[in-house]
């Protein structure tokens, strides 16, 4: 049995036939809509989530499953004070896989040790959001044909950011990979993803402030939001919360086959002017979760591909 705690928990081969899978269900996704006939997602979020559990709940029922959970620990045992320990050994008999997301980093891993079930890390605190980025390597590679070779720029709150660690440590095993790194002093990446996801394999990257001095070097551009809810001062949150402002003015700065991606939610970081430049992906990127999610799932829980039928149509 195996958990999908961190983008690493795969090998760079594994993460290639992942997102084959994740195609090859883009293309035909009615040939996938039983292979989970009978079998059950648990969504256990302990915090709040749009995209990814409501996309982990449709890529279960694409695939002929059911779901069960709960959306915040209120609405579950964590309120009287149930550990994450005792409550996946209650899950692992009401379900076959669990998405889990909770407020403190290795929180799924804690769940992972002592669950008879996979355990999906759907977010941890500030620390990694695999999912997210199997999700964005899948955009990237359907949207460019390449997962190698291009220069990254990372921009907004890279402390707290949990997609963008996540995303250093995917991206930083293919070749040719070049991140800028754009951020406020207060919010640069934390030292140990500097020190392990970039100079331990000599990835090269620089940091900078000013988003306007580097948009034209960049082959995608990945926004991230200002993550109020990890910081421990309001003041500071205000003084950072616009750091960072994607309007058109900016993005003619861009080159005309940069990608614009965002995890989403957005708050202010991109202008809903920037959403109808053909460059702009992140609704699109949003949309590619359901299919990683759908191959994930079908990967963990070792589920056969389908035969495929005769006269077969394909998206
Ligand atoms: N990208 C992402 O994690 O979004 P949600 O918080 O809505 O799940």
């Amino acid at each position: 049995m195996r958990h999908f705690l961190n983008p690493l928990d795969f090998t760079v081969e594994e993460l290639d036939q992942v997102l084959d899978l994740a195609e090859r269900i883009r293309q035909n996704p009615a040939r996938y809509q039983e292979v989970c006939k009978g079998k059950k997602i648990a969504t256990c979020f302990y915090e709040p989530s749009t995209r990814t559990r409501l996309s982990f709940e449709a890529a279960m029922l694409n695939l002929g499953g059911s779901v069960l959970g709960f959306s915040s620990a209120d609405s579950s045992s964590a309120a009287k004070g149930e550990s994450v320990a005792d409550t996946i050994r209650i899950i692992s008999g009401y379900a076959d896989i669990c998405a889990m997301r909770h407020p403190k980093e290795g929180a799924p891993l804690v769940a992972a040790s002592k669950s008879s079930i996979p355990v999906i890390n759907a977010g941890d605190g500030g620390h990694q959001h695999p999912t997210q980025t199997l999700t964005d390597l899948f955009t990237i590679r359907t949207l460019k044909g390449r997962l190698g070779n291009m220069t990254i720029g990372l921009c907004g709150d890279l402390k707290f950011g949990r997609t963008v660690h996540s995303l250093i440590y995917a991206l930083s095993r293919y070749a040719g990979i070049r991140f800028v790194l754009i951020s406020p002093e207060q919010l640069r990446i934390p030292s140990s993803v500097r020190q392990l996801g970039l100079e331990a394999k000599g990835i090269e990257y620089k940091e900078v402030e000013r988003l306007e001095d580097v948009i034209s070097e960049l082959d995608i551009l990945y926004m991230t939001r200002i993550q109020k809810e990890r910081f421990f001062s309001e003041d500071e949150y205000l003084r950072l919360k616009d750091s960072y402002i994607l309007d058109k003015e900016k993005l003619k700065m861009a080159g005309p086959d940069c990608l614009i991606m965002h995890p989403l939610p957005r708050v202010n970081e991109i202008s809903t002017e920037v959403d109808d430049d053909p460059r702009a992906v992140y609704f699109k990127q949003a949309h590619f979760g359901v299919f990683a999610r759908m191959a994930l799932i079908m990967t963990l829980l070792e589920l056969k591909e389908p035969e495929e039928k005769e006269g077969e149509a394909t998206c």
